[in-house]
């Protein structure tokens, strides 16, 4: 589907690409010419990542933490640019919301709110001051805008992120640096399923519960994520692609749910009542 050098010549931070998504959308970027940076906190994860990456630079790094992500910024730009910021780092966890206590929303606000506007902060003002063109790109998703029972931080960060993506674009458009957005629906991952899906029946449901029937794969994703860091979606900006098989349509239409619930005989006997026989 693209030019094996889509992404040549571009260095792409991705945070939290040591595991899951974040991995899956470096490995494309790095097949497609890109040089993927890497953090998060575990150092064996991404040393892990790195091995199967081929090579990436790594960096150890909190991002709840505004001083750890200046010091990993000032440190990634001592060899040059980045070229884009990938923010997909994240914190999750189902929970009924009347017993979360102060730290679990701040375990969640901080990663997700604060810590992809750290990121996303300090490289702009990097890039601005420099002139340099660059691309945002932030993983949300679709509960951003319906927002959704038990992940209450998670819903009220992600809905931050995407307010930020599309107040950037406006601020930061005209000066080289454009911010897009991906909500996916479910993509299987572990860091993901072990927090979300606390049975196999649900897991199930989740997986499957969409127009197409079953969960994405993430190549399907990283090929996504791919165009929107390339130079030939250069007039996409402050935008928010959704790739989740039409899940949160099918579950948002009011007649939606009867096709799984009409026999033949059942149109049948509405169109014969239509027409008044
Ligand atoms: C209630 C919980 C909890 C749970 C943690 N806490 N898990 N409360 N239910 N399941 C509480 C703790 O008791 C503690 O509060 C506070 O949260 C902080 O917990 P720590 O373990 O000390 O925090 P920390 O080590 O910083 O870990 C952060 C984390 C953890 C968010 C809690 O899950 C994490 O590291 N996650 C990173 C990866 C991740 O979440 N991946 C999934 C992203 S998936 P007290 O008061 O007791 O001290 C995603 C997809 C969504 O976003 C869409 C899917 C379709
Ligand atoms: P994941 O594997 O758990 O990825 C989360 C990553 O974030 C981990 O590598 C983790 O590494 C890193 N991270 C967490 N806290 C961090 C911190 N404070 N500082 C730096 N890095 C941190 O989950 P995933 O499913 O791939 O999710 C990736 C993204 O997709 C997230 O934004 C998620 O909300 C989004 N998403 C996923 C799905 C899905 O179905 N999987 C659906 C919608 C949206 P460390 O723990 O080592 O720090």
């Amino acid at each position: 589907m693209f030019q094996a050098d889509l992404l040549a010549g571009k260095r792409i931070l991705v945070t939290g690409g040591g595991t899951g998504l974040g991995l899956s959308m470096a490995r494309r970027f790095r097949e497609l010419g890109a040089a993927p940076v890497i953090c998060g906190r575990r150092p064996d994860v991404l040393e892990e990542a790195a091995t199967a990456l081929g090579g990436a630079e790594t960096h150890v790094c909190d991002i709840r933490d505004a001083g750890a992500v200046d010091a990993m910024l000032d440190a990634i730009w001592q060899a040059g640019p980045l070229d884009g910021l990938v923010n997909n780092a994240a914190g999750n966890f189902i929970a009924r919301s009347e017993t979360l206590s102060p730290r679990a929303v701040d375990a969640v606000l901080g990663i997700v709110l604060h810590g992809t506007a750290y990121a996303t902060l300090g490289c702009g003002r990097r890039w601005l001051d420099a002139g340099h063109r660059a691309t945002v790109l932030s993983i949300v998703t679709t509960y951003a805008w319906t927002g959704s029972a038990y992940v209450v931080p998670s819903a009220m960060a992600k809905a931050g992120v995407l307010a930020m993506t599309r107040s950037l674009a406006v601020e930061w458009g005209g000066r080289g640096v454009r911010l897009n957005a991906i909500a996916p629906g479910p993509f299987p991952t572990p860091g993901a399923w072990e927090r979300l899906v606390p049975k196999p029946e649900i897991a199930g449901m989740i997986e499957t519960r969409n127009p197409l029937g079953r969960p994405g794969e993430h190549i399907e994703l990283a090929n996504l994520a791919s165009y929107l860091m390339a130079d030939f979606s250069a007039y996409v900006n402050g935008e928010v692609v959704t790739i989740d098989g039409g899940e949160w349509l099918k579950g948002a239409g009011e007649f939606n749910f009867i096709g799984d619930m009409m026999t033949d005989e059942d149109w049948a006997a509405m169109r014969r009542g239509g027409e008044g026989k």
